[in-house]
């Protein structure tokens, strides 16, 4: 078990009950993400594909506290976001509020979203979010849905964590987990992220308050390398209408913290 520089807070690394109170994760989830640091490491991402009238309608998947959302309404655009989780919903909105902007708010699962209105210039699906669905079955549905709320030509922009690094460098993790460091999507420097367990199948993230020691977890499922890219295949996404980024750089790094692909519907 090391230590985390400055804090010395200890990050541990050994199994122990993950603690899945909402409510915890939910009151880190701002500190973890860094808002600003999120849109300087994004670098204009988001608008290099929303840029003048092309995107107008957005549909954000998982609005969680309301970061992307938020950002992209402050520039005029229509944003619908879903959101299912009551806890997050209710901090988005006082974030929004703060922001001095509203939330269209929808409260849908993926795997069968409700709406009618197919014609979303662009549905965003940020942050590591599709992983929180475990079975390969309702990960395509939750994509199929996204492609039918598509206009043609309408763009599906969604984001996975690097695992397949994380499986890489298991044993150098478990070892010293401040080895594991990102500085994109979650930049975090209050609130960190690192993996305590690494199976095939899951991987426990703890998310660690360096300021007074709380946790909080979340259990993923794990996409190996080219996983959703086939995924998006199979839900109907042309391959050669899927860009694919790493750390918002067009191009694959195997050393990336994130990819972002972005899928055009035809
Ligand atoms: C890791 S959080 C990311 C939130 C936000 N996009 C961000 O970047 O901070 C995962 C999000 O996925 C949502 N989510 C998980 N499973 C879902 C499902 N089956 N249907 C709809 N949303 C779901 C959660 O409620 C949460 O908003």
């Amino acid at each position: 078990m090391k230590t985390l520089a400055k804090s010395g807070v200890s990050l541990q690394t050994h199994r122990r009950k993950p603690n899945l109170r909402q409510s915890d994760l939910v009151s880190m989830w701002d500190d973890f993400i860094d808002w600003p640091a999120r849109r300087a490491a994004e670098n204009g991402f988001l608008e290099r594909f929303f840029d003048g009238d092309i995107v107008r309608r957005v549909f954000d998947a998982c609005l969680g506290t309301g970061c992307d959302s938020i950002h992209l309404l402050k520039q005029q655009l229509q944003v619908t976001s879903n959101e299912i989780n009551p806890v997050f919903r209710k901090k988005a909105r006082d974030n929004a509020r703060r922001n001095g902007v509203r939330l269209r708010l929808t409260t849908h699962d993926w795997r069968n979203i409700d709406l009618l209105d197919t014609s979303f210039d662009a549905v965003i699906c940020l942050g590591n979010s599709l992983c929180c669905l475990f079975d390969r079955k309702d990960q395509l549905q939750a994509l199929n849905e996204f492609r039918r709320l598509l206009r043609t030509r309408g763009l599906l922009i969604i984001d996975e964590r690097n695992f397949q690094r994380i499986f890489d460098d298991k044993e150098k993790i478990f070892a010293d987990p401040t080895s594991y460091n990102i500085s994109h999507v979650y930049c975090g420097k209050t609130v960190v992220g690192y993996p305590i367990e690494i199976e095939d199948d899951k991987v426990v993230m703890e998310y660690l308050d360096i300021r007074n020691a709380k946790t909080a977890h979340l259990i993923l499922y794990p996409f190996k390398r080219d996983e959703l890219r086939q995924l998006l295949v199979e839900a109907g996404f042309r391959p050669e209408r899927i860009a694919t980024f790493s750390d918002y750089k067009e191009g694959y790094d195997p050393r990336a913290d994130f990819y972002q692909h972005v899928c055009m519907r035809s």
